[in-house]
């Protein structure tokens, strides 16, 4: 088993372990002191089921079952309601827990419902997606999505421990695994050279268990010592948000036609036009903008969409994350090493956009 020790300063009350290994589930009570809290509540999807049993033997105690219809569509507040609803007809309190069980949507719906009900109570997260064991059930980011808006409404709430039971991956379709591996070779591309050289030496599958689990805590440990430094995204955390901005708008676009695309798939082909756009300003070289498209297609990823470049071009200016109409761009500025707050003109995104697609 590894583990990682995450200190921030500030806020308080956010300093938690990252746990990654397999048969972590049915022994978390090694883990966790379950007697300290009055009720517990597992938070899960449907897809998820087969994993809840051997939680709920580590557990050793009665716990509340919240089990919701998964998928992104569902990711909103009368989803949160219904949480919140079971939670209050079972009389929990600010002294209970509730544990995610599930890949991101659980985890940022189930992290948001923690985090606000009774102004906040504990929360674990056991993410059982690739995507979300290296992303999205660290860093503290909760959310819902609303009117239409992805992750519109939420909080930063950081968890009491996040728990990473490589063996809930065997269940995980491969599509789905793939996608996860995006946001690994973007850790590399951002923070780590020989990390990101060591992931195209491979394909995914090919990597043994054993190496799934350094992956996955390698990749943690890049974002953890990211956001440990700028926990609610002033600054720094920014470079995390590579591939993301033409990533999000082609995600987002994608699901108005026949071919919707998962997020790291979206993710791998922004990767792609960001990357351009790091060589069209002179920060990389045409070799290294090779090394990121053979990588990424090493993986199974996509590279490439046939969405309109014009219709992406105008769905990225309504991202709400671009600041008062000014979008910052991060970028890199060589592989293994992101800066953030580029400005570019509309021209240059086009001329990448166009040169990739
Ligand atoms: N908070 C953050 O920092 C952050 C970061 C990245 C992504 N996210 C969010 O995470 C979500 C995407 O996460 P995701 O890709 O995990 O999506 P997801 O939760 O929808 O899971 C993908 C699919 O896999 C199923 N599934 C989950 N675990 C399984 C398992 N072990 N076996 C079989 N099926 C399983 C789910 O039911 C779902 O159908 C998005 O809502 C995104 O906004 C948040
Ligand atoms: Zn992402």
């Amino acid at each position: 088993m590894k583990q990682l020790s995450v200190n921030i300063k500030n806020p308080e009350k956010s300093s938690y372990q990252i746990l990654i290994g397999s048969s972590l589930l049915k022994n978390i009570s090694k883990y966790v002191d379950f007697s300290k809290y009055s009720k517990i509540a597992i938070i899960t999807d449907t897809n998820v089921l087969p994993h809840l049993d051997n939680l709920k033997t580590g557990i050793k105690r009665d716990s509340l079952v919240v089990a919701l219809e998964p998928g992104e569509k569902n990711k909103n507040i009368k989803t949160v309601e219904k949480i919140w609803k079971s939670l209050t007809d079972s009389g929990f309190d600010r002294k209970s827990l509730i544990i995610n069980l599930g890949g991101g949507v659980v985890t940022d719906m189930g992290g948001f419902a923690a985090g606000c009900f009774m102004r906040g109570i504990d929360f674990i997260n056991i993410p059982t997606t690739l995507l979300s064991q290296v992303d999205a059930s660290i860093g503290g980011k909760t959310g819902i999505n609303f009117e239409n808006i992805k992750n519109l409404i939420g909080t930063f709430s950081q968890p009491f421990m996040t728990l990473i039971d490589t063996e809930t991956l065997h269940t995980l379709p491969k599509r789905e695994f793939i996608s996860g591996f995006a946001e690994i070779i973007k850790h590399g591309l951002i923070k780590d050279k020989d990390f990101f050289n060591y992931l195209g030496s491979k394909q995914p599958y090919s990597f043994s268990p054993e190496e799934i689990v350094n992956i996955i805590e390698k990749s943690c440990l890049i974002k953890k010592e990211i956001f440990e430094k700028d926990p609610v995204e002033n600054g720094p955390r920014k470079i995390l948000n590579f591939g993301h901005t033409i990533g999000h708008a082609i995600e987002s676009l994608s699901h108005d036609t026949q071919n919707p695309l998962l997020h790291g798939e979206a993710i791998a082909i922004g990767i792609m036009a960001e990357g351009k756009m790091s060589e069209i300003f002179g920060l990389i070289n045409d070799k290294e903008m090779a090394l990121i498209k053979r990588t990424l297609e090493n993986a199974y990823l996509p590279i490439k969409t046939d969405l309109d470049v014009s219709l992406i071009l105008k769905k990225i200016k309504n991202d709400k994350k671009n600041n008062f109409g000014q979008i910052k761009w991060t970028l890199l500025k060589e592989i293994g090493n992101a800066s953030y707050d580029f400005d570019a003109k509309e021209e240059i995104v086009k001329k990448a956009l166009s040169s990739v697609l």
